[in-house]
């Protein structure tokens, strides 16, 4: 994904300026939760009081005060010098931009047709903007906010040719994301005759609150194509809280593993946890690198992404009669007749000079119209935006162009709705195409028109771009917990924007495939929407834990779910494995947790901060392995560890569960007692699981095995998953 990475990536750091010149910026104070002794008026005056501390007069110290977070998130953001923000020492600062969602509301995902009146309890606005009113509200999108105070405090203000100052959404990942956790089912949606069908959301008669806190990037920032800024997104999840809202999908990550206390997404959601709104994630796109994963909190949902069973097949028929199996979903057509194809590298202007590490990449004003009009050319994936690519060789006059794979691309295809007939060729084909090229003077090819697979591949297979563990925050709670697809996902787009995003793209689409863990975030969201219709009363770590135990680690050929490369995944991949919401609802068994459980799991991972003024740590605090977590990570066993946990019974009232285990090879794991008996439902059991070294010279040390543990009554089966590094 060297490109159109959409939001999840548009995430920067601002760290505080060199302390010499006492640059301002936004400081985020902060002080827990409101206990709802005061009036907000009041709320906003102690935070006023804070400033005047610093702030030489009042109105500095009003004119400083960006947001006063009144509903449940104790605290305020304002500009302040460095120095001034250590003063207010004690408090602390955040520093990370966050996303919440957008949307372009006359999408027929988000038709409100037979939908009953806006629940009672809702108290959310419809907060009138740009192209945007109360009547762009309905029963389905039932609430939209946007918050900008800090992106205009550090960027001036918002330019409204380029983005809209309202809920509306430019970009088109908000309403992507959107409708896939709640979209209404639209009967035709495809595009360019692909996947057509059902497009639906994971719950699709969920109603929608959007709270927008991106913004498309001001001149000075490149990285990404949109910035969140974090007392922003604090403001919104605030927001959200009071609304009354019951899950957050939060499609966003900070650029590299960032602890809770820098981590605005990190504190947002432990608030709305209290609340018991289930929060999800997603891990990142930083994959394949190890140790990369967003959004660890053991209180959040954190998503992997993974492809579906689909195929999005665009035929190349080579001119010896080899077809080779290439994959597109633009709508652009080749006539069935056979043309010449030449290789990009072979094709360039002769005043421009070749550099052997960019040869073939068809770079932006590169090749020759004499050369290329009227031909098929096979450009090298490397350099350079994939669409980019395309549009070099539709401008030198191209019939089509094959997008093909590097050595270090491999099996790994980007899906990108090109602006001219196109294919897209992993590195085996790559190698094919260019000995046929070598192999006759007049080589010629067609592409052939797509069409869409279905169940012929191994799926689901995991991203190569999926972020992964280990979970550098706290090497003892695993993560992701879950995967879900984020592979050319088809759902709403933004009215506003491109397919590509290039300026010379003005295409308008309805509907748009998009991949990253952003995609996979939303319908786990769905599923989480799902469970807790079902089930009102269970708390947010009983959902997750449902989701965990029940998700599924063998693919579609009944072979271990694995990479893009065969090689079988592990739960540093994806987590306990595929979503499976429907057995999520029965599970048998829940791990179960509250904010309490939290409270002392941030006492045992060092963060007495975050809530430093009324919860006592105990002294010495309790092991961070011991919050109810659904699994577990030792990252240095080298003695017996004994871990606790309780299950708590949802399934049947009369149960007896046995406990069994996998552990990784070397390492002993039981349970005591192995056995539970359950009489009632709700009733809660608990256990210690020991896990050992096997003392064997034979074992690889210093690198993680993979395991699980299972508790099951014959019907029930609940699985936890275990990584183990032994030292
Ligand atoms: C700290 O945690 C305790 C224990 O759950 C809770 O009662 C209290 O409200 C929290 N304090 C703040 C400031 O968030
Ligand atoms: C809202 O905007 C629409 C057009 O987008 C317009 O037709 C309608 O009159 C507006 N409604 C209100 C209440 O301003
Ligand atoms: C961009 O400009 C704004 C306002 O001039 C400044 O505050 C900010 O630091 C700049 N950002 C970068 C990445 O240069
Ligand atoms: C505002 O956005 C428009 C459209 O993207 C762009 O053409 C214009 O240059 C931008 N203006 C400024 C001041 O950046
Ligand atoms: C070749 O291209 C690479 C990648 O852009 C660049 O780093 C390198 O300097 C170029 N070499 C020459 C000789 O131009
Ligand atoms: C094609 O031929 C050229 C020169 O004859 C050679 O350098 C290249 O390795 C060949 N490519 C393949 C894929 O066989
Ligand atoms: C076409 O050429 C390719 C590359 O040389 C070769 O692998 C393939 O077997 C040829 N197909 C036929 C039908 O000869
Ligand atoms: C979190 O990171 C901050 C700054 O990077 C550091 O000061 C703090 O000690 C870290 N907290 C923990 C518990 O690791
Ligand atoms: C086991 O590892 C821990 C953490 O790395 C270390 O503190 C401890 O000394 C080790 N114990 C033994 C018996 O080697």
């Amino acid at each position: 994904m060297n490109n159109n990475f959409s939001l999840i990536f548009s995430l920067f750091l601002l760290l505080p300026l060199v302390a010499f010149c006492a640059q301002k910026q936004v400081y985020i104070v902060y002080f827990g939760e409101h206990r709802g002794e005061k009036a907000l008026h009041e709320i906003e005056e102690t935070h006023h009081s804070y400033l005047l501390s610093v702030k030489e007069t009042e109105e500095d110290a009003r004119a400083s005060l960006i947001y006063s977070y009144k509903h449940r998130i104790n605290g305020f953001s304002a500009v302040l010098t460095p120095d001034e923000a250590s003063k207010l020492s004690g408090n602390h600062q955040t520093n990370s931009p966050n996303e919440n969602l957008c949307v372009w509301p006359e999408s027929r995902s988000f038709s409100d047709e037979g939908m009953g009146p806006v629940p009672k309890s809702w108290k959310g606005i419809c907060q009138a903007g740009d192209a945007f009113n109360s009547s762009h509200c309905n029963k389905k999108i039932i609430g939209a906010r946007y918050y900008i105070k800090e992106y205009e405090q550090q960027y001036g203000p918002l330019n409204r040719t380029a983005d809209f100052l309202s809920p509306r959404d430019v970009a088109g990942h908000g309403t992507h994301t959107a409708s896939t956790v709640a979209g209404r089912r639209v009967p035709t949606a495809a595009r360019g005759g692909y996947a057509s069908g059902v497009a639906s959301g994971g719950a699709p008669m969920a109603r929608l609150a959007i709270y927008k806190a991106c913004w498309v990037n001001p001149p000075n920032v490149s990285v990404g194509n949109n910035l969140c800024m974090e007392a922003d997104m604090l403001a919104a999840i605030d927001d959200a809280i009071a609304d009354g809202v019951h899950v957050l999908s939060i499609s966003i990550v900070t650029s590299t593993p960032t602890n809770y206390t820098d981590d605005g997404i990190a504190i947002g959601a432990l608030h709305a946890v209290k609340h018991n709104i289930v929060v999800v994630c997603a891990a990142g796109n930083s994959g394949p690198t190890p140790a990369t994963l967003s959004n660890p909190a053991p209180w959040i949902i954190t998503v992997g992404a993974s492809s579906v069973d689909r195929e999005l097949s665009s035929p190349l028929l080579l001119g010896n009669g080899t077809k080779i199996m290439g994959q597109g979903i633009t709508s652009y057509k080749l006539n069935k007749k056979m043309y010449p194809l030449v290789y990009g590298g072979d094709v360039v202007n002769s005043n421009v000079a070749q550099n052997v590490s960019t040869i073939g990449q068809c770079l932006p004003n590169t090749l020759s119209p004499k050369k290329v009009r009227g031909k098929i050319v096979l450009c090298m994936r490397g350099l350079g935006s994939r669409v980019e690519k395309g549009l070099e060789v539709k401008r030198a006059g191209g019939v089509g162009f094959i997008l093909a794979n590097n050595k270090v691309d491999g099996n790994v295809i980007f899906l990108d709705d090109h602006l001219l007939p196109q294919t897209s060729v992993i590195y085996d084909d790559t190698l094919r195409i260019l000995r046929y090229i070598n192999s006759t003077k007049s080589p010629t090819a067609t592409i052939m028109p797509g069409k869409t697979i279905l169940h012929k591949k191994p799926a689901p297979t995991m991203a190569q771009f999926t972020s992964q563990g280990p979970n550098v925050i706290d090497l003892n709670i695993l993560k992701p917990d879950v995967t879900a697809p984020g592979v050319d996902i088809l759902a709403a787009w933004s009215g506003r924007s491109s397919p590509t995003g290039l300026p010379e793209d003005h295409r308008v689409i309805e509907y748009h495939f998009d991949s990253g863990t952003s995609m996979a975030t939303p319908h786990v969201a769905g599923a989480a929407a799902l469970l807790r219709a079902i089930h009102p009363k269970w708390s947010s770590a009983a959902i997750r834990s449902a989701l965990i135990t029940t998700a599924e680690t063998i693919n579609n050929m009944g072979q271990p779910i694995s990479d893009i490369n065969g090689i079988p995944a592990t739960p540093f991949q994806l987590g306990a494995g595929h979503f499976r919401p429907t057995k999520a609802a029965d599970p048998g068994l829940v791990y179960d947790a509250s904010y309490t459980d939290y409270i002392l799991y941030l006492c045992s991972a060092g963060y007495k901060k975050l809530n430093n003024t009324i919860f006592k740590c105990p002294n010495p605090p309790p092991s961070t392995l011991d919050l109810n977590y659904p699994s577990f990570a030792i990252p240095n066993l080298n003695r017996t560890v004994t871990i606790k946990r309780t299950v708590t019974n949802v399934g049947s009232k009369k149960s007896i569960y046995f406990f069994s285990s996998r552990p990784p090879v070397g390492v002993s794991v039981k349970a005591n007692p192995s056995i539970l008996h359950f009489s009632h439902v709700n009733q809660k059991k608990s256990f210690t699981i020991t896990v050992s070294p096997i003392h064997d010279p034979a074992v690889k040390k210093n690198e993680y095995g993979f395991g699980w543990y299972t508790w099951t009554d014959g019907y029930y089966v609940v699985r936890s998953p275990m990584a183990i590094c032994l030292v």
